[in-house]
């Protein structure tokens, strides 16, 4: 698809795939900094659903402090508000749920099977499609009140190309499917899965789901505990039920990992 014929995102035409399409406010920018960062700042009071997107961020971010590539219309950027209420504990599971509802997305409209690279990105075939960022705030019982739930997807290969950082580490979805999905439906289908699956009772009893579709039980991985920290080889053994990444070490003691504190390096 040629840069004058790529779709833009369309309020309307996003409300009309929508199942609960409530009074929720829908923001569209050609160019922001993130969607993530608009949503904790200027947009921090909006009530529950409302919807950031961008055509292209300047300062797209992910997990550690990473930057998260956004060339313009290439990707999906989006952020939807979120008021969960739960322990903060609890809130990776927003995480969780929020990968699932993109891999149901994408496996509904383009036909793939991907796979879930514990705790937040989507993986097809040892390459990045997709990173999620939830990013809250807690009140002073330690419940999170409100967050920002962004998600970037690699919808189409820039021209020229992944930059050469990741270059062989990412891809995109023009190109392992040949359907041709609106990405106004997209964001809408991404959002209504989202939706449904925080409405069932229980966030644990979707582990199950998310355990299937992990693309590291059973595998050969470098944790990196901090950024900088020299890699260290671990077997991955499962994700326990309160979604922490269970590893053993290469001398045979176990440990259960929490999202916020590491990143997995698959080999
Ligand atoms: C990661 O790779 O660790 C997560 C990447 C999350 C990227 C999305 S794009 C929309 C939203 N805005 C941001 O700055 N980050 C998220």
């Amino acid at each position: 698809m040629s840069e004058e014929t790529k779709e833009q995102f369309c309020e309307t035409k996003i409300r009309s795939y929508l199942k609960r399409n409530q009074m929720r406010n829908i923001y569209i920018y050609d160019e922001i900094e993130s969607t993530n960062g608009l949503a904790k700042t200027k947009l921090r009071e909006e009530a529950e659903g409302a919807l950031i997107l961008a055509e292209s961020q300047t300062a797209g971010h992910g997990r550690m402090g990473r930057s998260f590539f956004s060339p313009r219309g290439d990707g999906l950027y989006m952020t939807m508000e979120i008021k969960p209420q739960i322990p903060a504990e609890e809130s990776v599971f927003l995480t969780v749920i929020a990968a699932l509802a993109v891999y149901d997305a994408i496996h509904h409209l383009y036909g793939i099977e991907t796979q879930i690279k514990w705790v937040n990105d989507i993986y097809f075939h040892g390459k990045k499609l997709c990173g999620i960022l939830v990013e809250g705030e807690f009140d002073a019982e330690g419940n999170i009140f409100r967050a920002a739930l962004g998600i970037g997807v690699n919808l189409c290969a820039p021209k020229q190309g992944f930059p050469e950082e990741i270059r062989s580490k990412a891809c995109a979805l023009s190109e392992i499917s040949r359907n041709k999905v609106s990405k106004n439906r997209f964001v809408a289908e991404i959002i209504n899965g989202f939706e449904e699956r925080m409405k069932r009772k229980g966030y644990r009893q979707q582990l199950s789901e998310y355990r299937e579709k992990s693309c590291l039980i059973g595998k050969e991985v470098e944790v990196v505990s901090y950024v900088g920290a020299e890699p260290k080889k671990a077997r991955v053994l499962s994700v326990d039920d309160t979604a922490r990444l269970v590893i053993s070490w290469e001398n045979g003691e176990t440990t259960a990992l929490s999202s916020g504190d590491v990143s997995i390096i698959l080999k």
